[in-house]
């Protein structure tokens, strides 16, 4: 199994002897399916090449914030927003500096600041140089904002002395930057998860759908997870391949959809509708394909309306904790508050699917959770942050009502 799988790393290399280990570290998480890019300072230059990097990532090495060619490949901005994590290793006394002071006087401090991803640090010093109180007081700063420094490793040193200053050794890196993605806050849940679109078939050959990729479904499903939870991933059809771990059940209609959750929902403690489920479909579908009739131009289809899946989990006699998404395009609040209430959720997500930048297929989405009592904007974020934040939040409001 690999503990990275499509996890997006940021990896920042910093100027000190151990940057050279930072070339086996690219290898070791990509064999953890992690996707890595790589932005090296320019001090780490002299120890090791961009070439060298560029080979093991195959991505372009971003060196410099002015370098016109790698920002027309991925400008800063939208390389710290492509990051699940950015993990500097190795990070020298003086880069671990300049990030808890707030400066963004190279590319690596600057995506640092802009990046809203988890942050990891992998400390590689002389001995005397970690224990110094200002890198032990830096250190402490940037702990307390969430940054996990990895290491650093007691040992043999480079320049001879022998202490605390090491690299963590390059596995252990990995294992700790895996940690970092897994979390106990929904042990022993079962979370039932629908995803993707569902299709109604009009003829044999023809059917009425939508443009849901089933990216945040699943996103939501590897998040929950990552927090301990037992999965069922009720999934339309997308082109996807399920996360692993999970129980995977495809379907292709609302109906067929319906009939899988209401399989699943019995011991379920969390129930998550991200699907896009239509909300009608052909009051038959034809048992031949529909040929061109030569007589009229124009041919009605009749509709009616599907059952409504989130609905029925959240009004059952005994329900898990019920969220739904809204996909919406216009008068998003008011709209969400309205299904929240109607639809009887625990929690419901909203987000805005006119715009072309998030929502549907898009890897990235801004959303607002709506509770019956309060309503919180998140950021734009990868769908993978979305999805660890919402379940952060889904842990949260279950706690507070004791289930
Ligand atoms: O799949 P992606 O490309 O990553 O896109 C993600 C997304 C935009 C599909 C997702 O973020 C999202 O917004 N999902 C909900 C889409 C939707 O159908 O919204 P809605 O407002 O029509 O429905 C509200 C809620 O009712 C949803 O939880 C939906 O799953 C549920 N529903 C709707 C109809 C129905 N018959 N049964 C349902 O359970």
């Amino acid at each position: 199994m690999q503990t990275l799988n499509n996890k997006r790393i940021l990896l920042g290399v910093t100027g000190g002897i151990a940057a050279y280990k930072s070339a086996e570290l690219v290898r070791r998480l990509q064999d953890q399916g992690a996707q890595v890019r790589v932005v090296m300072t320019s001090s780490a230059t002299e120890f090791i090449t961009p070439m060298t990097m560029q080979a093991l990532s195959g991505n372009p090495v971003h060196l410099d914030l002015l370098d016109t060619e790698t920002e027309s490949v991925m400008g800063h901005i939208e390389l710290a927003r492509w990051a699940d994590l950015v993990l500097v290793a190795p990070a020298t006394a003086d880069f671990i500096a300049r990030l808890a002071g707030g400066r963004g006087d190279d590319l690596l401090t600057t995506l640092c600041l802009a990046a809203e991803c988890k942050m990891a640090i992998a400390p590689a010093m002389n001995q005397a140089m970690w224990a110094k109180a200002a890198t032990q007081q830096n250190c402490s700063a940037l702990q307390s904002r969430n940054i996990a420094i990895l290491g650093p490793a007691e040992g043999l040193q480079a320049c001879g002395e022998t202490g605390e200053g090491r690299l963590l050794e390059v596995d252990s890196i990995v294992t700790a930057t895996a940690n970092l993605f897994t979390s106990g806050l929904l042990a022993g849940k079962h979370v039932v998860i629908t995803a993707g679109p569902t299709r109604e078939a009009i003829d044999p050959v023809r059917y009425i759908t939508n443009h849901s990729s089933g990216k945040q479904g699943y996103a939501l499903a590897t998040a929950a997870i990552e927090a301990g939870a037992r999965v069922t991933l009720v999934s339309g059809p997308t082109n996807l391949s399920p996360p692993d771990r999970v129980t995977f059940i495809p379907v292709v209609s609302a109906h067929d959809m319906l009939q899988a959750v209401i399989d699943a929902v019995p011991d379920a403690d969390i129930f998550i509708g991200v699907a896009a489920v239509a909300d009608y479909r052909p009051v038959s579908a034809r048992t031949q394909k529909i040929k061109k009739s030569g007589e009229s131009s124009s041919i009605t289809l009749e509709l009616t309306e599907t059952q409504d899946i989130v609905a029925h989990v959240a009004n059952s006699g005994k329900r898990p904790f019920t969220v739904g998404f809204a996909a919406e395009t216009e008068n998003l609040v008011e709209y969400a508050k309205k299904k929240r209430e109607k639809k009887n959720l625990d929690m419901l997500i909203a987000n805005n699917v006119a715009d072309q930048e998030i929502g549907f297929n898009s890897d990235r989405n801004r959303t607002t959770v709506f509770w019956h009592d309060r309503i919180l904007e998140l950021p734009l974020m990868s769908k993978a942050a979305v999805s660890s934040r919402i379940i952060e939040l889904v842990a949260e409001s279950l706690g507070t009502q004791g289930r």
